[in-house]
């Protein structure tokens, strides 16, 4: 079996991430990283703050402060949110870092060398009033194909990549004036030259998710243009290029580059070996992002490793998923406003969020967050199906036997389902389908409730009694394990209930009906949401 390397797509800094971000790339890609582990896998999960970027000038402007600054306090904020979420990297980097600027100067060197990078006098949009280089995100207007928001270089509401002046009565965003053209020299990355290698590397990939699959082929079907590689600005890496001093690296240069930057970060202090993980055919590289993200990763970056002509790897999986929209409240990057992920993990316990995120996983369409499914899942799913389950099952086992009773006895015939309904969430999560994997085992749960219900076990024999504490101990086992990838506070709480040790758990364990043993008292996991 191959290691993984698995990675979630970098989040901007400038604001906190909000529970959108949170729910279409870092959380699928630590569920996924969980269960790979609990298979027994060998994992790398990596990851990091994205900092550059032009973002960050307006944001210290704005503050009459610096980019550096905003990045690096954010920096320390957003890691312990993401620790309060339980997201289990590996690896957490930041792309301004010396580790990414050298590998950053490595493959530009060699694209340039290899002839890939060409020069172009284009003209740049700028705003007078605000001194400023307008770069991608700070130009809006209208969209020339579907007359929607253009926002820098990518309508919002076509999703279409744009060049900056195709956009119909562009303004800046920062004073909302009008922008001016300058010309200027620019680096470009030669991109229709890779267009028959993607085309062959995209037909041949294999476990795409649908969304990746269909935004890369109908990106390749328009047919590639070149991509400027450089920006006018001071925050950003510097480009090694003469007459390029006063200019940075777009951000999409140096951002995906992290990926290899924080591997090789983790590599040296964990005395491991960089081409081991990046160029190496025994490694599956699989990457999670939100939908905007995809050409990024399914082509821009590609090239750019395939032009530096060293042997780094190419992504093998790309999740991509859409997104997690908003009906009766707004999630909030900035502070104070709206549902903050600061606000959420204040309000419930993170398995509540992990638990109602990959409910609401937008796999391939959209889906839509709102408080009152947020309650209803909580209060009729994980409270009064699961949460309930197995604090009934342990108290009666415990007040009972102290222990969970062995019983050698066949698995009766209301449960003989288990085994293709584990069979099916296993399917779900390898395919990373993870809202369908939570539907089975809400599934799972249901029919485990129903056995101890209905064979109420405190009219039964002592008999009886001790074989339906056995089945549903073991159920509730199972149960703990499979959701362990979602919720893996609340599984390890579960496993301490049964006196298991987390450690020695196998994802295998869960289709098991061999346990029996000593338990603890259990007390009430999920409280309701009034
Ligand atoms: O969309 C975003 O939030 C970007 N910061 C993602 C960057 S992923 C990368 F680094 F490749
Ligand atoms: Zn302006």
């Amino acid at each position: 079996m191959k290691k993984k390397l698995i990675t979630s797509a970098l989040p901007y800094i400038h604001g906190i991430p909000h529970l959108g971000n949170i729910a279409s790339s870092v959380l699928p890609a630590d569920i996924y990283s969980r269960f790979c582990r609990l298979r027994g896998e060998r994992v790398l999960f990596i990851c990091g703050s994205d900092s550059h970027g032009t973002m960050f000038e307006i944001k210290a402007k704005e503050k009459g402060t610096t980019p550096e600054k905003i990045v690096y306090k954010n920096h320390e904020k957003v890691k312990e949110i993401f620790k309060k979420f339980n997201l289990s990297f590996d690896y957490y980097g930041i792309t301004d870092s010396e580790t990414n600027k050298k590998f950053t100067h490595q493959i530009f060197n060699k694209l340039d060398e290899n002839g890939y990078i060409n020069e172009k006098e284009v003209e740049i949009a700028y705003c007078p009033n605000c001194d400023l280089f307008l770069s991608d995100r700070f130009i809006e207007g209208t969209c020339p194909y579907c007359k929607g928001l253009a926002r820098g270089d990518q309508c919002d509401d076509c999703g279409k990549l744009l060049e900056i002046k195709e956009i119909i009565e562009p303004y800046c965003v920062v004073c909302r004036g009008k922008i001016e053209f300058r010309k200027t020299k620019h680096l470009f990355l030669d991109l229709p030259k890779f267009e028959s290698w993607l085309k062959g590397f995209v037909e041949k990939s294999k476990g795409w998710s649908t969304l990746a699959k269909s935004e890369t082929k109908g990106f390749l079907k328009q047919g590639l243009k070149e991509r400027s590689v450089t920006r006018d600005s001071k925050w950003g890496f510097e480009v090694p290029k003469e007459g390029y001093e006063n200019k940075v690296f777009y951000v999409w240069v140096d951002a995906p580059i992290g990926y290899i930057s924080f591997t090789d970060e983790w590599c040296k202090e964990n005395n491991e070996n960089l081409e081991k993980w990046w160029k190496s055919d025994d490694v599956e590289l699989i990457q999670f992002m939100g939908k905007d993200n995809i050409i990024f990763h399914s082509i821009i970056f590609p090239a750019m490793l395939k032009g530096s002509g060293e042997k780094w790897k190419f992504v093998d999986r790309l999740i991509a998923s859409g997104w997690l929209r908003t009906k009766d409240i707004k999630f909030s990057k900035s502070r104070s406003e709206g549902l903050t992920t600061e606000k959420a993990l204040k309000n419930h316990p993170a398995y509540y969020w992990r638990y109602i995120l990959t409910a609401l996983y937008p796999e391939n369409t959209d889906s839509v967050f709102s408080m009152d499914f947020f309650k209803e899942k909580i209060n009729n799913e994980l409270a009064d199906i699961i949460g309930n389950f197995v604090h009934r099952v342990i108290s009666f086992s415990y007040s009972n036997y102290k222990e969970i009773p062995k019983v050698d006895k066949e698995r009766p015939k209301e449960l003989k389902e288990t085994d293709k309904i584990f069979e099916d969430i296993t399917k779900n999560f390898e395919n990373c389908s993870f809202r369908e994997a939570l539907k089975n085992i809400v599934h799972y749960a249901k029919i485990s409730n129903a056995y101890f219900n209905n064979k109420e076990p405190w009219h039964k024999s002592e008999e009886e009694k001790k074989e339906i504490c056995f089945f549903s101990g073991n159920l509730v086992k199972n149960l703990a394990i499979m959701l362990y990838p979602i919720m893996p506070e609340f599984s390890e709480q579960v496993l301490e209930f049964l006196n298991l040790n987390k450690e020695k758990v196998k994802w295998n364990d869960a289709k098991k009906f061999d346990f029996s043993g000593n338990i603890n008292k259990s007390k009430p996991l999920v409280k309701k949401i009034e």
